[in-house]
């Protein structure tokens, strides 16, 4: 069978894609072999957080487990760019498959011998690797849609202290627009209503659900970096025995439906009354994860990580960085939407410069993030934040 090849350069290397390259993010048939050019930021930050674990865990040599594979770009990065890895590549497509046989015979032979080749359905996959080696450093986890039904076969591969990566781009039920889905996938309760930036909200529903399939096995999974882009979330999560680490951080996302303040209650309250105006009238969303969705080790790691230079969209990747750097420096979890707080008072919003240079001047800590251009990590009080709002208007 003959097929239309296109080429794109990944980290200064050559690879080949299925032509015409299609700027969708589900393929159109269930057989259908496609690249989708969006999850190139995915990949870069992929390899950049994977150098930086090898760095912290002092790692000499990778084992890395990709059971969704596709064409082969993201193992080919990793062999090539992710110094003493071993890859074990599977893809159920038989299209995708040859693909990747193709990338992979172009590499250095060096890069090539650290490639082992699987064209089997994820289980059957695990299953033959668990003769050969159980162990892995690192699982990568990136199917389309939602990565939870995936998550509790690959616990079971990876080493204590060893890291997982998951990509979800069911951005609609994470975020709580199908409340049903959100459920039935993640676990996650939402009354009536959105609270907070929905992409954050979305980050934290993965991670939950994620961390539910762990706590039924006695392991925490820990976020060291998450970031959402354009139509999906990733989340990279270090495991470890024990599970007071995830329950200590979970607890409810609360909104009072007087006053619209924000805030965060336990796991198990006595009582919800509004953190503000004591109002016992509150939507919550939960059980969710509400700690931090970074380890600042990680962070302050991949800023400084050289082989940011060799990524050919430095660019981007050190606004993701950088912008992700600010809004941890608050642990709070959840980031206001300028437009939500800007309908709630019935006004139009200020430029996000004066709105955080206002709420600086009393005292506020405030921070742009990752998730828009128009979303605010700040430890404001809401009606503060709604009087600024009201005053440049004025
Ligand atoms: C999002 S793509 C992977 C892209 C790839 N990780 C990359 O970055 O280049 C998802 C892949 O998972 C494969 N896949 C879906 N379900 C699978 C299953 N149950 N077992 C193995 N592979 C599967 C599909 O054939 C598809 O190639």
């Amino acid at each position: 069978m003959q097929m239309n090849l296109s080429k794109i350069i990944e980290g200064g290397k050559d690879y080949y894609v299925p032509s015409p390259i299609i700027d969708s993010t589900v393929p159109r048939k269930s057989d259908d072999v496609f690249f989708n050019p969006h999850q190139k930021i995915n990949r870069d930050l992929s390899v950049l957080v994977l150098r930086t674990y090898a760095k912290i865990e002092n790692k000499n040599d990778i084992a890395i487990c990709e059971p969704f594979g596709g064409v082969g770009v993201r193992t080919c990065r990793y062999a090539v760019e992710v110094p003493s890895s071993t890859i074990y590549y599977n893809d159920v497509n038989p299209k995708a498959f040859r693909i990747a046989m193709h990338n992979f015979s172009l590499l250095p032979k060096l890069e090539r011998n650290k490639v082992s080749t699987y064209n089997k359905e994820f289980t059957d996959f695990l299953n033959s690797l668990y003769l050969d080696q159980p162990i892995m450093d690192f699982v990568d986890i990136d199917p389309y849609g939602t990565p939870i039904p995936f998550v509790h076969r690959s616990l079971k591969f990876v080493t204590l202290q060893g890291l997982l990566a998951f990509t979800a781009t069911d951005l609609a039920s994470l975020s709580g627009l199908y409340p049903r889905a959100m459920y039935a996938k993640y676990g996650i309760g939402i009354f009536e209503d959105r609270i907070g930036n929905v992409h954050e909200l979305a980050a934290r529903s993965l991670i939950t659900g994620i961390q539910r399939i762990g706590l039924n096995q006695n392991q925490s999974l820990i976020p060291v970096f998450t970031f959402y882009y354009r139509h999906f979330i990733r989340t990279f999560m270090i495991r470890v025995r024990g599970v007071d680490r995830v329950l200590d951080q979970t607890g409810f996302l609360c909104r009072c439906q007087k006053c619209s303040t924000i805030f965060q209650t336990p796991l198990t309250p006595k009582e919800i009354l509004c953190s503000f105006c004591e109002s016992n009238q509150i939507l919550k969303v939960g059980p969710l994860y509400l700690g931090k969705l970074h380890k600042d080790t990680y962070l302050s790691s991949l800023k400084d990580e050289p082989h940011i230079k060799a990524i050919n969209d430095t660019k981007s990747i050190l606004k993701i960085i950088n912008l992700i750097n600010e809004e941890n420096k608050l642990n709070i979890p959840w980031s206001y939407d300028l437009p939500t707080v800007a309908k709630i008072v019935s006004k139009p919003i200020p430029p996000m410069d004066f709105i955080i240079e206002k709420l600086s001047e009393i005292g506020y800590k405030c921070y742009n993030t990752h998730y828009s251009g128009v979303s605010l990590k700040t430890d404001a009080k809401f009606s503060d934040l709604c009087s600024i709002i009201r005053k440049a208007n004025d």
